[in-house]
């Protein structure tokens, strides 16, 4: 899979995503071979710049951030393609001396007329961006070539908005030309999930209400939020990774075998989903919010929330989210599937757990099985990517005791490849034209559906609970899970 001619114009690309991600990401591509020889790069910003400035720029975020080594050859060649046009959105002349750069690119590195545009701005500049590639004709491709957008979170901020700009953006680009990042779906171990449910026989037949309890989805950060007050505050948790990446994960792990590995089909199924999830009636029981308080973590004094640089002390921003959902369909009717993220918790950890029931019947004598816990498949999303399986063994002696154990797959053992980046990926597939791993906007319609009468609920009844940096969240949370008879997984 190496992509054909083409180029990539990043608009924002004096922004963090593009520094530590983005330039990165290209280099990585070039180095493995996976980028076609004339692969052009344009950045577009109001930066007083010329191409040379540029590619030192590109040069110092792949020193800093590149996953594969230097090398000078592949430098060059990549360097060769870079441009850079200076402008602001609403500037009609750096449009057009985009679009001149574009056709010059063509010619010069044989770009043959394909580009995509990745949007790295806030979305409120989204609809300046599209139209002015609109007006300017880089929108439409040339006989044979194709034009795609490139689109970053946050879609919206609820379903009302999140519509307003799905319409904006397709009143420009067709759907198919549309890319929706969410990172997580462009992590190995989360194209794994599908792997391991549709490739073996040893999970399916026990994927369901029949033999799983619940699940159990984490996404869990030690960080604050560092220098993101401006984007963050006023969005909280489960704006920010609850409506896309979880729910994301949520939809992999329940939705129903696809009739092929095409973005149709596992769009289809996705959605099915999605359409099926519910709320419980009493939000107030079965979901949590919470904000970290200062403390100490790693040996050092952190700051609550309240105190970072650019948050307002009285804020009511949620930096934890756990909220209980169901799916209405014959597989798994009665399952609970609780979803939590937070931040400033005690390490940074992303799993699964699915979680199943325990044995109908056992013939042991209770005290044997004391120390037996609930069987469970869990999906270690990351950082320590792998899958384990934890189920009850005797211990060995001369009395029948029983205890769990796990056995553990992890990829660094098992393989010798390395996995690429989430936004290599992702950033080869837009050039590929495949679609399989991105959002499509009925699904973040939907998302939004599923999380806006609980942000309207939050938003009338109180403020979040509080939390010390470095542990596991607010006490509510495990209260939420006590009353169901259940409890957190401590990853
Ligand atoms: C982003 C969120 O989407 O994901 C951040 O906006 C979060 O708040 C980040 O820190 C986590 O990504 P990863 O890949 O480090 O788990």
């Amino acid at each position: 899979r190496i992509a054909g001619p083409s180029g990539l114009v990043i608009f924002g690309v004096t922004g963090d995503l593009s520094r530590k991600k983005l330039m990165p990401a290209v280099y990585d591509l070039a180095n493995r071979g996976l980028l076609p020889p004339g692969f052009s790069l344009v950045g577009f910003a109001r930066r007083d710049w010329e191409d040379q400035d540029f590619a030192e720029v590109v040069h110092d975020a792949v020193e800093e951030h590149a996953r594969t080594p230097f090398r000078e050859e592949v430098w060059q060649q990549l360097a060769e393609g870079m441009r850079f046009v200076p402008g602001d959105f609403d500037d009609d002349t750096a449009f057009e001396q985009l679009r001149l750069t574009v056709d010059e690119l063509d010619s010069s590195r044989g770009t043959s007329g394909n580009y995509a545009f990745y949007l790295s701005v806030p979305p409120r500049f989204f609809p300046k961006v599209v139209q002015q590639l609109k007006k300017h004709g880089l929108a439409d491709a040339p006989a044979g070539a194709w034009r795609r957008a490139v689109i970053e979170k946050p879609f919206g901020h609820d379903l009302r908005s999140a519509k307003e700009l799905n319409a904006i953006v397709h009143e420009v680009f067709a759907p198919d030309q549309v890319f929706r990042i969410d990172h997580y779906l462009g992590k190995e171990t989360v194209q794994n999930i599908l792997a391991l449910r549709f490739a073996n026989t040893m999970f399916e037949p026990i994927w369901n209400r029949s033999f799983v309890d619940h699940v159990q989805i984490t996404m869990a950060e030690d960080i604050g939020i560092g220098g993101r007050a401006g984007y963050y505050d006023g969005i909280g948790a489960a704006r920010d990774v609850i409506q896309n990446h979880l729910l994301q994960l949520m939809a992999l792990t329940a939705m129903e075998e696809p009739a092929s590995f095409d973005a149709a089909s596992l769009l289809t199924e996705k959605l099915k989903v999605f359409r099926a999830v519910r709320l419980p009636k009493d939000l107030g029981r079965h979901t949590v919010r919470g904000q970290y308080e200062g403390a100490w973590q790693g040996g050092r004094r952190v700051c609550g929330y309240a105190e970072e640089d650019g948050i307002d002390a009285g804020s009511t921003t949620d930096t934890y989210a756990a909220i209980k959902l169901g799916v209405d369909n014959r597989r798994w009717a009665g399952v609970p599937f609780y979803l939590r993220t937070g931040k400033r918790l005690g390490r940074r950890v992303t799993e699964i757990a699915v979680v199943l029931q325990r044995a109908p019947h056992s013939p042991f004598d209770s005290t044997a099985t004391e120390e037996l816990g609930e069987n469970a498949v869990v999906i270690r999303v990351q950082p320590d990517e792998g899958v384990t399986v934890r189920f009850g063994s005797k211990v060995p002696g001369t009395s029948m005791e029983i205890r769990d154990v796990s056995m553990d797959f992890a990829y660094g053992e098992s393989f010798t490849e390395s996995s690429p980046e989430a936004y290599e990926r992702l950033i080869l597939d837009v050039l590929l034209g495949d679609a399989n791993l991105f959002p499509r906007h009925q699904e973040v319609e939907e998302s939004w559906r599923i999380l806006d009468p609980v942000e309207e609920y939050w938003a009338s009844h109180g403020s979040p609970a509080r939390y010390a940096s470095g542990g596991w969240g607010p006490a509510e949370a495990d209260e939420m899970l006590a009353r169901d008879g259940r409890s957190w997984r401590r990853p």
